[in-house]
């Protein structure tokens, strides 16, 4: 059976920069995704593309199956029917997603009054009961406060409120509890969690920050320079990770050190920053990979797919050379 969402071999391009290479995942209803990587590799413009929000300027390749339908190449007013109402997002700054200039109440009543056919009466008793939902106290009063009112918590928990509005069958959240203090960061990750139950909705979390993935993903991508170079159940991941990047992020990542009993590779910092990948050819890892061999300069890695759904892209990796039952994915 087809997944609610398949991304295969997907692509951004600007120019002669390709910062989106070819990436395939896929998501299912009730289950939470997250995405990893470190800056600039990609991250974001994987979701503005599932979002259909790419800039005017950009060339996307490959599929998006929402649902049935490739979403790559849909007229804005095909992706203006889809955004918001079956897939939704909400990003880190919620001061600057929020209008200020309306109250929060309006905002939701905006969003159900676009996708769904309501009177502006039932409209705001949906709104309370979303602000409910999200757990904001005193909904039906707190409906007609305006954005500087609330807290950057509770403006995270309007945000939300208003990608549920619809119930969306795919919720993205790019670093959406990046800014927020550690205590209300997890109050906002339980509330994702819990929406993500209530509404069987597929969820995609997009973070720098590992000890969230153990803690509330299902399943975790890595990507470095605009490719998935790893992917499996974070319990495998962090416990073993494969290839060296994925290494290196965990060795840099003392939290979860203490959690997970991986090889410890030499790296406290992966040294080197993402290098330009135009025209690049062989594996864009390869300057800052630790058992780079000479023939990772010529050819890109494909991904290797191993037992339990796990991927990697690097045939130097022990556990891969060992195993006879591999096969290339791609
Ligand atoms: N509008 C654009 N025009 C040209 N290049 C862009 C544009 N947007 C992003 N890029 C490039 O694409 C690369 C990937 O960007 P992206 O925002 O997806 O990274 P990210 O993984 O989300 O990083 P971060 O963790 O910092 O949010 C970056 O190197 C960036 O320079
Ligand atoms: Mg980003």
């Amino acid at each position: 059976m087809a997944n609610l969402l398949d991304v295969s071999n997907f692509s951004v391009g600007f120019g002669s920069a390709e910062p989106v290479k070819g990436v395939s995942f896929s998501a299912n209803p009730g289950e939470m995704l997250a995405i990893v990587g470190e800056s600039g590799s990609g991250k974001s413009l994987t979701a503005l593309g599932l979002m259909g929000l790419l800039p005017r300027h950009a060339r996307a390749g490959g599929e998006i199956r929402f649902d049935g339908r490739n979403l790559v190449g849909l007229s804005e007013r095909e992706l203006r029917r889809i955004r918001g109402r079956d897939i939704a997002m909400i990003f880190q700054e919620p001061m600057t997603s929020l209008n200020p200039v309306l109250t929060i109440g309006d905002q939701i009543i905006e969003v159900l009054r676009i996708h769904e056919d309501l009177s502006r009466r039932q409209a705001r008793e949906r709104a309370i009961a979303l602000l409910d939902l999200v757990s904001i106290p005193e909904a039906r009063r707190r409906i007609d406060d305006y954005p500087h009112q609330l807290s950057g918590g509770m403006r995270q928990r309007v945000m939300i409120a208003i990608a549920v509005a619809c119930n969306p069958k795919l919720l993205i959240a790019d670093e959406a509890t990046t800014a927020l203090d550690v205590t209300i960061q997890a109050q906002v990750l339980q509330l994702l969690d819990n929406l993500r139950v209530q509404l069987n909705m597929a969820v995609i979390l997009i973070t720098h920050d590992l000890g969230i993935v153990a803690q509330w993903a299902d399943r975790v991508v890595v990507m470095y320079a605009g490719r998935k170079i790893e992917e499996g159940l974070p319990g495998e991941v962090f416990d073993r990770p494969y290839h060296p990047y994925t290494n290196g992020l965990l060795s840099a990542s003392p939290r979860l050190k203490a959690d997970y009993h991986y090889r410890d590779g030499p790296l406290s910092e992966i040294p080197g920053s993402i290098v330009s990948a135009a025209g690049e050819k062989g594996c864009s890892f390869r300057p800052r990979c630790p058992v780079a061999r000479p023939a990772c300069a010529s050819t890109v890695p494909q991904l290797i797919a191993l037992p339990a759904g796990r991927q990697v892209a690097c045939p130097y990796v022990p556990a891969i050379a060992e195993k006879a039952h591999v096969a290339s994915v791609g």
